[in-house]
């Protein structure tokens, strides 16, 4: 099983992820975390990323597609993940399907945390990570905006989109999340 998850800042991605991989039996992987991670270690990846993230802007698609190309490639992953923040463009989103048709693998579903802009606000605000500052969260939340119509497009038309509510409590989520995927598999 493959999945993604899409959301704006602060949507609960990270937080759903956390739930429902046990449960799925794939690996969870945080395209944020992966960055965040690269940033404070100074890789290379670290270095090129870091003007973009610190300013709450998009790194660059050959960056990320060169991460995620790489990434994908592990062993351990052969048995499925679910991918969170990935893709946020569409050259990512074709790029990722790319990747994926040279195994003979495709994305099973992208699922789709709706919650408003002013959910996003107030959660990424509340939760102080030391880069949620006003003007960066902002600035993502404008970037999501701009980005999010044809990736919800892209999946949409190939009947591959899950919309949840994304106000509605964690844990109901997360079963909602878990009673479709579950559903689908059984078809
Ligand atoms: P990233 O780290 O992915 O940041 P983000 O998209 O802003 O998402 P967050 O991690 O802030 O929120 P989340 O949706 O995971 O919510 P969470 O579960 O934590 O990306 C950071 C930066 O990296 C980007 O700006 C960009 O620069 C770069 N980047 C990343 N991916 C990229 C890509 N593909 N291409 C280019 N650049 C990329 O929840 C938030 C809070 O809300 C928590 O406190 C949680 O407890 C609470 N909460 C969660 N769910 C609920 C709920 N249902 N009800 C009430 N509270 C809830």
């Amino acid at each position: 099983m493959r999945l993604i998850i899409l959301g704006g800042p602060g949507s609960g991605k990270g937080t759903q992820l956390a739930v429902i991989q046990k449960p799925l039996g794939v690996v969870g992987i945080s395209v944020g975390d992966i960055l965040r991670e690269a940033i404070a270690n100074n890789t290379f990846l670290g270095t090129k990323a870091q003007p973009y993230f610190a300013k709450g802007e998009l790194v660059p698609d050959d960056l990320m597609v060169q991460l995620i190309r790489l990434g994908l490639l592990q062993p351990h992953l052969e048995a499925g993940w679910i991918l969170e923040g990935y893709p946020r463009t569409t050259v990512q989103a074709e790029e990722l399907d790319f990747v994926l048709d040279d195994f003979n693998h495709c994305v099973d579903y992208a699922i789709y945390l709706e919650v408003s802009p002013a959910i996003m606000l107030e959660r990424s605000l509340r939760r102080s990570r030391s880069d949620d500052t006003p003007e960066i969260i902002h600035r993502r939340i404008n970037n999501f905006q701009a980005q999010i119509p044809p990736i919800l497009e892209y999946y949409g038309s190939r009947g591959k989109l899950l919309p949840f509510d994304g106000t509605a409590a964690p844990s109901v989520i997360s079963q909602q999340i878990l009673s479709h995927v579950a559903l689908r598999r059984e078809v």
